[in-house]
């Protein structure tokens, strides 16, 4: 089986569209250039978009609306878990008295484990490094998580329990 054609017999195609090789695959000091600029204000760009996001989730951020649950759903003490603002963002709810919930990212702002209500010391605990937080408002009562955990703003009406957007405790 013959796996090259002698070079005088190349398909005619190549004798129409000939490229070069080697030309193909030179890349100039000016392209280099060009592509290092380029990629470079794309990292310029993205850090000052992470940079606008972080300063400015300090405040409240509203979201589409979502129906978490009805206040029947769950008892005084109760906790009932929803993704918030995306399916991939856990949160939990608590109930703390008859009329009061209160809801938070799951996500523990250390390293991301997720955190729970412990219903004995009344208080949101991370498994991973004994970090502890508030349940009143999200702040960090011990551990290594550096910031507190965000809140998710909800509202009632009537029975539903509707969150509308997440909010940050501002550190002083
Ligand atoms: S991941 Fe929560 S305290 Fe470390």
């Amino acid at each position: 089986m013959k796996l090259f054609r002698p070079a005088g017999k190349q398909p005619l195609w190549k004798d129409e569209f000939s490229i070069n090789r080697a030309d193909e695959q030179y890349v100039s000091r000016r392209q280099f250039t060009k592509f290092l600029v380029l990629t470079s204000l794309g990292m310029f760009a993205g850090n000052v978009w992470i940079l606008a996001r972080s300063w400015f989730s300090k405040g409240t951020l509203v979201y589409p609306e979502k129906n978490i649950c009805r206040a029947t759903d769950v008892p005084v003490g109760g906790v009932w878990l929803f993704r918030y603002p995306t399916e991939k963002d856990a949160c939990i709810l608590i109930r703390t008295d008859e009329e009061s919930f209160v809801a938070y990212s799951q996500k523990c702002t250390h390293l991301s484990c997720a955190v729970y209500y412990a219903r004995e010391r009344n208080r949101l605990e991370c498994p991973c490094h004994e970090g502890y937080f508030s349940i009143k408002d999200g702040s960090v009562l011990q551990g290594p998580p550096p910031r507190p955990l965000p809140r998710v703003v909800l509202e009632r009406r009537e029975d539903q329990i509707v969150a509308v957007g997440m909010t940050v405790l501002q550190e002083t």
